[in-house]
């Protein structure tokens, strides 16, 4: 398999080959964020792209929202269309690399793009990223995608053993107002920190 380097997402961006990117706030993480009370969560959206959700959050008043991707051109988008959001939340960089700790990481198709054997590592490093408490919230396809480049599928049950060490899993059910593409696709996801 290609290595899935800063590199190789890059490309994507500078040849638009972003057909993940479905240009707004994900329905499912939109219901979510709406309920939300507490503006003053530390979150963090890792793999975020354009970062839609980080926009649709900024602008219904959280601040403390911090964004990782290995994709300079998709936080200059994000930064272009958000020019308020502070620039010292932009992190350019691998997520695996990073330290800090969150209330709130948020997932949306980051988890389908990284190599299938670092998933167990995925699990690990979203446990050490949250505050005691803390929530990973978001959507994992549940249909079989490609073997060799992302996007990579998988099921419930396989991601069970990935995150039942470290979470305890309060949602992993077939999302009930996915974008129409996606429908019947997802597992929303809400697992809390053990
Ligand atoms: C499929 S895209 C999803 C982007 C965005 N979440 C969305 O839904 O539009 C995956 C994103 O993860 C980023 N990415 C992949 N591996 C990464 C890593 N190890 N560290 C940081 N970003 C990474 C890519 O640059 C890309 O923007």
């Amino acid at each position: 398999m290609e290595k899935l380097t800063k590199d190789f997402w890059t490309t994507k961006y500078q040849v638009n080959d972003i057909g993940w990117d479905i240009g707004e706030v994900s329905t499912p993480l939109k219901k979510y964020f709406d309920q939300l009370t507490n503006k003053n969560l530390k979150i963090l959206i890792p793999g975020c792209g354009n970062a839609y959700e980080a926009e649709y959050l900024f602008n219904h008043g959280f601040k403390n929202i911090t964004l990782i991707d290995f994709s300079k051109i998709a936080l200059d988008n994000f930064s272009n269309r958000t020019p308020e959001f502070p620039k010292n939340q932009l992190i350019n960089d691998d997520f695996f690399s990073h330290y800090n700790t969150y209330d709130l990481i948020v997932e949306q198709t980051f988890f389908c793009a990284i190599n299938p054997e670092l998933r167990k590592e995925y699990a690990k490093k979203m446990h050490q990223l949250l505050n005691k408490n803390g929530r990973l919230v978001g959507l994992l396809f549940n249909i079989e995608l490609n073997k060799d480049k992302p996007p990579f599928g998988g099921n419930k049950k396989e991601y069970i053993t990935y995150f039942e060490p470290y979470f305890n899993i309060e949602i992993m059910e077939i999302a009930n107002n996915s974008i129409i593409p996606r429908s019947n696709t997802e597992l929303f996801i809400k697992l809390i920190k053990k």
